[in-house]
């Protein structure tokens, strides 16, 4: 981290419109649409005035990620290419600057080049093509500190100490001397320690030891430190900070162990992309997901299929602690040598951009689902090692008996919802490692996907699949829990992503997530959240839209109840209240099993047999005996009120975005799970709205993001024909 100079603005597209980055060249709609759309070359091009103050400075631009092809010239000059799509990339223009007006112009090429990864073969998502994360200007001394890696050996002593290797960027090849001063930092901006060392050469070596008062960076407690490092010498001088964490992580036979503790890994796994926007969403939608993900699903791991993703979204999964698993671009196909080389590349690009981020504690060193490929994989390992011998490697795959070149087996195991793999023997959610992995003894192993294409389900899909879903969900998180020798299940997915003709519904749609495109969620959502402890947050979901006649034959038997709490009533119409206990049998090694309520339980006055009437029902969970939280069905929901709700009423200017969820709901303030009418979205003010302006609803909710163009008052206003208007108000600046 650096001071930079904002790059994002005035960028002219296509020769037409002036744009902002992040950017999408093309706008999608939200599905059934042409993927090829994008997948051509586009221009973007910008003037600046090149400032006087810059002479006898190192200039540059950085992009934070294009997608993809990158060529970037400067006055019709090319001065860089860069083929990845998701890592960053500098044009150094240094000496080439004109006094006054310069051009530069960026082209990209969205066609999915089957030279590099991911591409070549077929893949489950889609690479919208734009310049889709942020520029920067940089402009610095002529040597500067280019990176630096923050080590925290031996973090469990008590005496911390600090070793990091500070790499000095020297384009013009200078002679080297001079200092460097690198002053530790905790989050409040305490100083707590200094150290300095001679510049001999372009990298120098930085040591602090004994260091007290310390915290660990912990999933609860994610206590972060900042190296600020001053370089000077006879050239100019120059300031860079690192932010890190002081923690060990450790993937064992027994388990994943964070300091020292056993943690099981419960997690899902997350795309980067947005409907209409593709990936072009900026720091606030990053940020966001990630608290979605930590706060309102209760995680701790989240894995960044298939790529690297934002330093955004990692800088916030740091902050929030929220272990991350980040993996190399690519998807079950591996190319020619040449393809290959680009890999072990990208293995580097993405270990040296990310290594300080605390939150990340294994490399994904595979292509995703890929065959075996002894040569290709042990110079995968063996970079990854080099340049980061802390954390280990893993590499997804779904083959059993693969070969183990990695530090953790880590197993998309699809077993449960196949037959064919599952033989002859009772429902299955995982298997045990040893089968899988065709070993002769016990490794560490993780789960990195689950779910998914075997049970795709839509948020507005019937409840019964719905509750069969969750259920799936449910199955494999308590087989995880169950097996010490299983370090932890990522669950495929956290969002439904658009993707290509040949995966999901025919719509461009994988409706995998146990959240929609909008990350709203759906019912398998809560399987996560009824997970946590009740002091965070007691949870108390029924898996019912409480309907006579939806389900098949009718009733809304068996009855999931997703909570954390440790007793629930159920009162239907006039009977007598029934109390009910989370179903240990069947999930005895979850933190909290769900209350399954059966015909067993009920008579049939009590059940509400087809051609009775319908009652309403109250269901309350007790803690200790406490009733703790209550939630009520009416049994003749009417659609009653329109609500629009924003995730923040107070964004930047210049282009911050925040999502709005619109919802129908009954006269009790329920979501309506079938309305499926359209709403009008009209924004006025600092902000355009991002989609369509007619849209309907899905799930009886929908979704969309704003973006500021400026500061002052915004207004939200939503109509729907029947519901009338909901009017929401924020501000930007
Ligand atoms: C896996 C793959 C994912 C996604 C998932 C759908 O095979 O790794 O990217 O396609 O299947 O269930």
């Amino acid at each position: 981290m650096r001071p930079l100079i904002d790059f994002n603005s005035g960028w002219l597209f296509e020769g037409k419109d002036t744009v902002r980055l992040p950017h999408t060249a093309v706008e999608l709609p939200f599905s059934y649409f042409d993927e090829k759309a994008y997948q051509r070359v586009f221009t973007y091009e910008k003037r600046f005035a090149a400032d006087p103050a810059w002479n006898g400075r190192e200039v540059s631009v950085v992009f934070d990620g294009a997608m993809a092809n990158a060529r970037v010239s400067l006055n019709g000059a090319e001065i860089t290419a860069h083929k990845d799509g998701y890592t960053p990339f500098e044009a150094r223009l240094t000496g080439k600057l004109k006094t006054g007006e310069n051009v530069i112009t960026v082209t990209i090429d969205g066609s999915e080049n089957p030279e590099i990864p991911p591409f070549g073969g077929q893949i489950d998502y889609l690479t919208y093509a734009g310049i889709y994360r942020e520029a920067w200007l940089r402009v610095t001394a002529p040597v500067f500190i280019g990176n630096a890696k923050v080590e925290t050996p031996d973090a469990l002593a008590e005496a911390k100490a600090v070793r990091a290797r500070i790499e000095l960027s020297n384009p013009t090849g200078l002679a080297l001397s001079g200092t460097v001063t690198a002053v530790l930092h905790d989050a409040e901006g305490r100083q707590i320690a200094e150290a300095q060392a001679a510049v001999s050469g372009e990298s120098v070596d930085i040591a602090m030891d004994g260091l007290s008062g310390i915290a660990l960076w912990d999933i609860d407690n994610p206590a972060l430190y900042t190296l600020v490092v001053t370089l000077e010498t006879p050239h100019g001088k120059d300031e860079a900070s690192f932010r890190f964490g002081f923690r060990t992580a450790e993937f064992t036979t027994e388990g994943f162990k964070l300091n020292g503790r056993l943690l099981k890994l419960r997690g899902l796994n997350r795309h980067q992309s947005f409907p209409y926007m593709g990936y072009a969403m900026g720091r606030s939608a990053q940020e966001r997901d990630a608290e979605i993900l930590k706060r309102e699903l209760k995680l701790n791991i989240v894995r960044t299929s298939h790529y690297p993703q934002s330093h955004y979204f990692l800088d916030r999964c740091d902050e929030l602690g929220l272990l991350v698993f980040e993996e190399i671009p690519g998807w079950q196909h591996i190319g020619g040598e040449s393809w290959k080389d680009e890999s072990v590349v990208n293995v580097r690009r993405m270990i040296t951009r990310d290594w300080n981020h605390p939150s990340i504690i294994i490399w994904g060193v595979r292509i995703n689902e890929s065959q075996d490929d002894h040569d290709f994989y042990v110079r995968t390992n063996r970079l990854a090692r080099e340049l980061d011998p802390t954390r280990s490697t893993g590499g997804v795959r779904f083959i059993t008996d693969s070969e183990l070149l990695e530090d953790v087996y880590t197993m998309n195991d699809f077993i449960l919802g196949n037959e064919e793999l599952g033989g002859n023997r009772p429902r299955t959610p995982l298997r045990p490692q040893q089968e899988v992995t065709g070993l002769d003894r016990v490794v560490p192993y993780m789960i990195t996907e689950y779910g998914g294409h075997m049970y795709p389900t839509k948020s507005w899909d019937q409840e019964q699949r719905q509750a069969e879903h969750t259920l799936r969900h449910l199955e494999v998180m308590n087989a995880a829990y169950g097996d010490p020798q299983i370090a932890g299940c990522i669950g495929w997915c956290a969002f439904d992503y658009n993707t290509h003709k040949d995966f999901g519904s025919g719509d461009r749609i994988c409706h995998h997530g146990v959240m929609d495109m909008f990350r709203e969620p759906k019912f398998a959502a809560y399987a996560y959240i009824s997970q946590c402890d009740p002091e965070d947050e007691v949870v108390l979901k029924p898996v019912t839209f409480w309907a006579r006649g939806e389900r098949n034959i009718g009733g809304v038997l068996p009855l999931i109840i997703l909570t954390n709490c440790d007793e629930v009533e159920l009162v239907y119409g006039k009977n007598p209240p029934k109390r009910f206990r989370p179903d240990r049998e069947k999930f005895p090694h979850l933190p909290h099993a769900p209350v399954v309520i059966t015909r067993a339980h009920l008579t049939e006055e009590e059940l509400g047999l087809w051609g009775m009437s319908w009652e309403d029902a109250t269901i309350t969970g007790y803690i200790g005996g406490k009733a703790v939280k209550t939630v009520e069905f009416v049994c003749d929901p009417i659609a009653h009120d329109l609500e629009v709700i924003a995730d923040r009423t107070r964004i930047g200017a210049d282009g911050d975005t925040v999502r709005v969820m619109v919802r129908a709901l009954d006269q009790s303030g329920k979501k309506l799970p079938f309305f499926p009418e359209p709403v009008s979205i009209e924004v006025s003010g600092a902000a355009e709205r991002l989609g369509p302006a007619l849209v309907p609803l899905r799930a009886g909710s929908t979704g969309f993001w704003l973006r500021s163009t400026g500061k002052g008052p915004i207004t939200i206003t939503v109509t729907s024909e029947r519901l009338g208007r909901a009017v929401a108000t924020l501000s930007a600046g």
